[in-house]
């Protein structure tokens, strides 16, 4: 067994051959494929690698790295492949053709990865990523358990997809199906958001300096902003999106991710488990909601037509693949509290949604109004309370925006901006998360993966809204204009606590 080490990242990878349920798919051809390619470029891919995807699609072995080739071309940050480099990645390259709900196709599966496995001498390490239709998902898991695939002489992971399950009550189900055939150890359950290195450096900026922690907390924090906009619609995916909306999309899982690493409390090492220990903690500590308080504390909507970035475009309910009288929500803002000693009492203000003006994803802590103000015969108004803002992308960085004086004769204050971006100070474009995560894997580094226990505290915390957005006639769905930022009562959630959303 080839055994490598990778340079910054703790533990080892080793040969293994990568199965790809989807490989015939958007998200292999966009982030899997270009991922594990620039992986190779950089010497972190563990040698051999063989990569085996999976589909219906009439495609060989050859069509299929072709295909691959030209989405490389077409997606990876670094553009087109080196013709020498990408020929030799290519010879791990392979596809295998089934449909994931029979048993012969997983059988036929086996018998050529005995072949590819001998091959490239991958030492029956294997890692199944399931990068397919959610709802095919348990039926896979299962399958592998009765082939007996999920067992080999090597080591074997599972990749679960976002979303994982639709509520709690699948999420927990998709959960006992994967832990009867899988460890917790062996299973991966990926949001990309963590992969990214803004989101890393959130725990960096916190707990490698000492002048954050002291102030991260309701002594000194008014209140705390999760903002993931888009400014892109559909993008063909209507079907899919009908079934998801704003809340399953990115709430339940990439805001309350966001959430949990800023809210969680130290951890006291930096080890998989002791991390989502902490994280897990905050989730159960946010504030249950009754249906009264759904109705005050959320705010949902869908896009109506309007112009974003210069181009008029549809509304919601007239794109692709939705129904006329949908209501899936494209966007939601809701004001959270996590009821313990470092937050109670602190507002966590989360807005997600589509066709807006601009996309943006974005933590913004802003810190409490100074106790008393000496300056206040020259600003009327007061002086604007201190934000931190990490912007997660794009142009990923941090800013802090505090007081300094005019020059001039007046004692006047204004606001100054304080700013790290992430491309000038190290000059050097961040990977995109899926490389980190493809790696982390192959490390069997757990960290930035979400455990069971994570993944049904979300849900368990956004269940209310569901639940009371189901019973129709409590849940206005409001309308927004595509281009803009969200229906105005989504900014009076604000206002009627002092506060108002950021702009960008
Ligand atoms: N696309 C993205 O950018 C993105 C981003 C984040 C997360 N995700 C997640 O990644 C997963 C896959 O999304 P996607 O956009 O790649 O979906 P997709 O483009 O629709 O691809 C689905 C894949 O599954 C295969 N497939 C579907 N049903 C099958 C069956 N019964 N038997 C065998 N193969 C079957 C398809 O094969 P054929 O086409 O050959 O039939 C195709 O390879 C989802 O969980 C999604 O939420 C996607």
């Amino acid at each position: 067994m080839n055994e490598q080490l990778i340079p910054g990242v703790s533990g080892s990878a080793s040969a293994h051959t990568l199965v790809i349920f989807g490989g015939s798919g958007d998200l292999a051809a966009r982030k899997l494929l270009p991922a594990l390619y620039n992986l190779r470029q950089n010497n972190l891919l563990p040698e051999p690698l063989a990569v085996v995807g999976l589909g219906r699609r009439e495609l060989d072995d050859q069509s299929y790295r072709d295909r691959l080739r030209s989405a490389t071309q077409e997606f990876s940050r670094t553009g087109s492949p080196d013709e020498d480099s990408w020929t030799s990645f290519e010879r791990g390259l392979y596809f295998v053709r089934g449909d994931f709900g029979v048993l012969s196709g997983f059988e036929y599966l086996k018998e050529r990865l005995r072949t590819i496995e001998k091959e490239h001498a991958t030492g029956g390490n294997r890692i199944f990523y399931l990068a397919t239709q959610p709802s095919l998902f348990p039926e896979i898991i299962r399958l592998l358990g009765e082939s007996g695939l999920s067992k080999s002489s090597g080591a074997t992971r599972i990749v679960i997809e976002k979303p994982f399950g639709r509520d709690l009550a699948t999420a927990h189900a998709l959960n006992e199906i994967s832990n009867g055939v899988f460890d917790e150890s062996q299973i991966y359950r990926i949001d990309h958001y963590l992969g990214k290195e803004t989101v890393q450096n959130v725990l960096v900026m916190r707990f490698a300096n000492v002048m954050f922690e002291p102030v991260w907390n309701r002594q000194y924090v008014a209140s705390v902003q999760i903002t993931v906009s888009e400014a892109d619609g559909l993008e063909g995916r209507g079907t899919y999106y009908e079934e998801a909306g704003a809340l399953r999309d990115v709430v339940q899982n990439h805001i309350m991710q966001l959430l949990a690493v800023v809210a969680m409390e130290p951890p006291v090492n930096f080890q998989a488990d002791s991390i989502r220990d902490e994280k897990v903690k905050v989730l159960r500590a946010l504030r249950k909601m009754k249906a009264a308080d759904v109705r005050s504390h959320v705010v949902r909507a869908s896009y109506g037509e309007g112009v974003v970035g210069g181009r008029e475009v549809p509304a919601y309910r007239d794109e692709e693949g939705v129904a006329s009288g949908s209501q899936t929500e494209t966007y939601v803002a809701a004001r959270l509290f996590i009821d313990n000693w470092r937050w109670k009492g602190v507002p966590f203000y989360l807005r997600s949604g589509k066709r807006l003006a601009k996309r943006a994803t974005e933590i913004a802590i802003q810190f409490k109004e100074v106790p008393h103000l000496l300056f206040g015969l020259s600003n009327p108004d007061g002086v604007p309370p201190n934000v931190l803002s990490i912007r997660i992308q794009p142009d990923e960085g941090i800013s802090i925006t505090f007081e300094a004086k005019e020059p001039g004769p007046a004692m006047r204050v204004r606001p100054v901006n304080m700013d790290f971006g992430y491309g000038e100070s190290f000059s050097r474009v961040s990977s995109d998360a899926y490389e980190r995560l493809l790696l982390d894997v192959l490390l069997g580094d757990q960290t930035l993966f979400i455990r069971r226990d994570e993944t049904e505290a979300a849900w368990d915390a956004v269940m209310p809204i569901l639940d009371s957005w189901g019973a129709e006639a409590d849940s206005p769905l409001e309308t927004y204009v595509a281009g803009s930022w969200g229906p105005r009562s989504a900014g009076d959630l604000l206002r009627e606590d002092g506060f108002r959303w950021r702009r960008f």
